[in-house]
């Protein structure tokens, strides 16, 4: 059910966001409301077919494991106040020449960075790519443009790590953003995993300054973290360096 429901979100959302981030002029000058809109039918959908983009997740790939509607390929974003262009992969290799993006996040972040990486695939098929998958860190290099484009599955961004044998959520330690540096463009989401209880509780323990907590209300822990992202991002982000997005929410998806 989730990935369904993503894949429909996906194409529009990664359309966007790198609309705002082409055409800011577009959105923002004008007063658009970026956020309030609609969705639109539109037959020139989908931006990409999966049977083209051999490197797609299976889980990813609904048509390939049997779906049989198509409908709900062909929607795009329709801002209420104004028109947003049409994605363009051959725009954006051309714009993006040289440049480094990362994803860092859960399933939603791999599910946007998977289909820029196809759309752009799509759009540039002739062009060779490279996909290696280190760990946690999944990057995907087009040579021809030099562009790079990674994903860091990350579920907290604060630090989750293993001390004696505990699982400990630290909500203060941001350890992690040592490798989101050097980026052009950084993408970050967190939400569904906090909210996770019972037996699928991530954590044994969630430490906030010298105190552990057996747990804690869900959100004030993800407020804090929150807190230690965005603290994280102004001391280390000089923003007309990297533009940092930060995506919202995504259900949990998972059986
Ligand atoms: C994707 O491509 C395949 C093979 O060319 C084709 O059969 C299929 O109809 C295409 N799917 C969509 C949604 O365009
Ligand atoms: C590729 O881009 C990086 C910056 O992302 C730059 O440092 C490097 O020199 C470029 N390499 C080539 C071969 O252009
Ligand atoms: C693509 O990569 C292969 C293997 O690395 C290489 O032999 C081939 O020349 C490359 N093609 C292009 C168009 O760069
Ligand atoms: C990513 O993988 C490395 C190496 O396996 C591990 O040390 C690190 O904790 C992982 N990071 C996250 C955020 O899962």
């Amino acid at each position: 059910m989730g990935h369904q429901f993503f894949s429909f979100f996906t194409l529009t959302y990664t359309f966007s966001l790198l609309i705002l981030f082409f055409e800011p002029s577009l959105c923002i000058d004008s007063g658009c409301d970026f956020f309030q809109g609609s969705w639109l039918y539109d037959d020139s959908y989908p931006l990409y077919n999966t049977s083209m983009c051999s490197f797609i997740e299976k889980e990813f790939d609904c048509l390939g494991n049997g779906r049989l509607d198509k409908l709900y390929l062909k929607y795009r974003w329709k801002p209420s106040g104004c028109e947003l262009p049409k994605f363009s992969g051959q725009d954006f290799l051309r714009r993006f020449q040289g440049k480094k993006i990362m994803f860092v996040g859960d399933s939603l972040s791999l599910n946007q960075w998977q289909s820029l990486t196809c759309m752009l695939h799509a759009a540039a098929p002739q062009s060779n790519f490279t996909l290696n998958k280190i760990g946690n860190l999944s990057t995907f290099y087009i040579p021809d443009y030099n562009i790079s484009l990674m994903l860091s599955r990350n579920a907290f961004l604060v630090d989750l790590v293993i001390e004696k044998n505990r699982k400990i959520l630290k909500l203060d330690s941001i350890q992690n953003g040592d490798s989101w540096k050097g980026f052009d463009m950084l993408i970050f989401n967190t939400w569904h995993w906090w909210l996770h209880k019972g037996s699928r509780t991530p954590w044994d323990y969630i430490q906030q300054g010298d105190k552990l907590y057996r747990d804690m209300d869900r959100l004030t822990a993800f407020s804090l973290g929150l807190k230690t992202w965005s603290n994280w991002v102004d001391s280390n982000i000089n923003p007309s360096k990297t533009k940092v997005f930060f995506q919202g929410i995504s259900p949990t998806h998972y059986k």
